[in-house]
C-alpha cells in the first residue's frame, strides 16, 4: 500500500471535553495520561520507590551489511468477523467488536462520518470518561447495562473482552497482521520454535503462538494484564500449551535472559511510549529502546526468524525506528520492513493509522 505518511502527531496535553469528542485514544496519550495521574493507572503495580537506575547499557555500533530494506509498508486490518471499523469522524470511531458496538474517541478521525446518526446511535457502549474513577463507570451503555466482559474471538481462538477505564478493551485490532505473520513463520519453519513476547499485555499474541505451535515466553509489567492474559489462555482452550507468563519489567527480563544465555527465534516488543516495571523500573521509549533493541539482538537463536518493534509515538515517524533496527541487524542478512499499522475502515474505506512498526525478518 502506498501512502507513507509522516506521523509526527500533536503531543498536546488534552483535557476530557464534556459532551464532545474525548482526546486521541492512541495508546501513546492513554499512557501519557497516565502518566500525569498514576492514581488513574489501571493496573497499579507497585507499591514500590521507583529503583534507581541501573548503568546505560554501552551500545557499539553493529559490524557488517545493513539488511535489506522494505518501506513504506502499510499493513492493514480490514473488517472481518471478529472486528470491524465500522466508520470513523467528528474525532470518534465506532467499532464492532464481537457482538457488541462501541464507540469510542478517535482524535485521528479528523474527518466527517460516512454512516447516518441512527447507525451510530445503535452503538451498544460509549466511552465517555466522564468520572476519574476506573472501570465501568466511565462507560454509558445506551441499550442496557452490560457486564464487565463479553466473550470475543479472533480467528477462532476465544478470549475475553472488556471495558477498562482507559477506553480500551483488551485487544489492539490493529496487531492482528503481525499475529498472522508470526504464525506463519511458526508453521512455516517446521521445527520448534521459541517465541518473545514483550510488554504481552492480555496475551493475543501469545495465544496465537502458541496455537501455531511455539514455545512462548509473555513479559509484561502488570499482574492484572498477566491475570487477564491466564483467563484468556483458559478461554483459548490452550490451558495445555507452553507459555510462561512472567510479571517482570521487560528490560530487566531481557537483560537476564541475556546473562543466562536464554535465546528466541521471534521477538515481539510492542512497549508504551511510558511505563513502570513491577518495582518502579521507568520505561521511556525514546531513552529505553536502543538498548533493548540491541539486548533483542543479542537474544535471538542461531537460526531467528523474526523480530517486531510496533511503537505508538507521538513524536517519531517510520523511518526513526527503521533505522534503529536497520542499524542494530546490521550483518545479519534479511531485510528490515517497516511502515505503518492501519485500520481499513468498512463504511467508507478510509484507512485509520493506529501506530508505527519495524520488524527485522530473516527471510
Ligand atoms: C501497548 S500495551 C501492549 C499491547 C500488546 N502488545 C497487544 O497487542 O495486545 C503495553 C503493555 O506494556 C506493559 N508495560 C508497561 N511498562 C512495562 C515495563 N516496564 N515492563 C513490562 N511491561 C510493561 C503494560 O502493562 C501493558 O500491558
Amino acid at each position: 500500500m502506498k501512502h507513507p505518511r509522516d506521523k509526527r502527531r500533536d503531543s498536546r496535553p488534552q483535557q476530557p471535553r464534556k459532551g464532545g469528542a474525548a482526546p486521541a485514544p492512541t495508546r501513546d496519550r492513554v499512557e501519557r495520561q497516565q502518566e500525569r495521574k498514576p492514581e488513574q493507572r489501571p493496573a497499579p503495580r507497585q507499591d514500590h520507590a521507583p529503583e534507581p537506575k541501573a548503568e546505560p547499557r554501552k551500545l557499539v555500533r553493529r559490524e557488517g551489511a545493513f539488511p535489506a530494506e522494505q518501506l513504506p509498508l502499510i499493513l492493514e486490518v480490514a473488517p472481518n468477523d471478529d472486528y470491524a471499523l465500522l466508520d470513523s469522524g467528528n474525532g470518534e470511531k465506532l467499532e464492532q467488536y464481537g457482538p457488541y458496538r462501541i464507540v469510542r474517541p478517535e482524535g485521528q478521525a479528523i474527518w466527517q462520518r460516512a454512516l447516518p446518526a441512527k447507525e451510530w446511535e445503535r452503538a451498544d457502549a460509549v466511552f465517555t470518561g466522564d468520572t476519574d474513577e476506573e472501570g465501568l463507570g466511565r462507560w454509558r451503555f445506551p441499550k442496557m447495562p452490560l457486564g464487565e466482559t463479553w466473550p470475543m474471538r479472533h480467528d477462532g481462538l476465544h478470549y475475553q473482552g472488556r471495558f477498562t477505564s482507559f477506553r480500551h478493551v483488551g485487544v489492539f485490532p490493529e496487531q492482528a497482521t503481525h499475529w498472522d505473520h508470526m504464525a506463519r513463520l511458526i508453521v512455516d519453519a517446521k521445527r520448534p520454535v521459541k517465541v518473545l513476547n514483550l510488554f504481552g499485555y492480555t496475551g493475543l499474541a501469545s495465544l496465537v503462538a502458541a496455537r501455531a505451535g511455539a514455545e512462548v515466553t509473555h513479559v509484561d509489567a502488570s499482574k492484572k494484564a498477566i491475570g487477564w492474559a491466564r483467563e484468556n489462555q483458559e478461554m483459548a482452550g490452550l490451558g495445555s500449551k507452553p507459555i510462561r507468563w512472567i510479571c517482570e519489567d521487560a528490560m530487566k527480563f531481557v537483560e537476564r535472559e541475556e546473562r543466562r544465555g536464554s535465546r528466541y527465534d521471534i521477538i515481539l516488543f510492542d512497549p508504551p511510549a511510558y511505563g513502570r516495571g513491577p518495582k518502579g523500573e521507568v520505561w521511556q521509549l525514546f531513552e529505553s529502546l536502543p538498548a533493548m533493541t540491541d539486548i533483542c539482538r543479542s537474544i535471538l537463536t542461531p537460526k531467528p526468524l523474526a523480530v517486531v518493534l510496533t511503537a505508538y509515538s507521538i513524536r517519531a515517524s517510520f523511518f526513526a525506528i527503521h533505522a534503529l533496527m536497520r542499524d542494530t541487524f546490521a550483518g545479519m542478512g534479511g531485510t528490515i520492513e517497516s511502515g505503518e499499522l492501519i485500520i481499513r475502515e468498512k463504511s467508507a474505506g478510509r484507512a485509520l493509522s493506529t501506530s508505527l512498526f519495524s520488524r527485522w525478518v530473516a527471510k
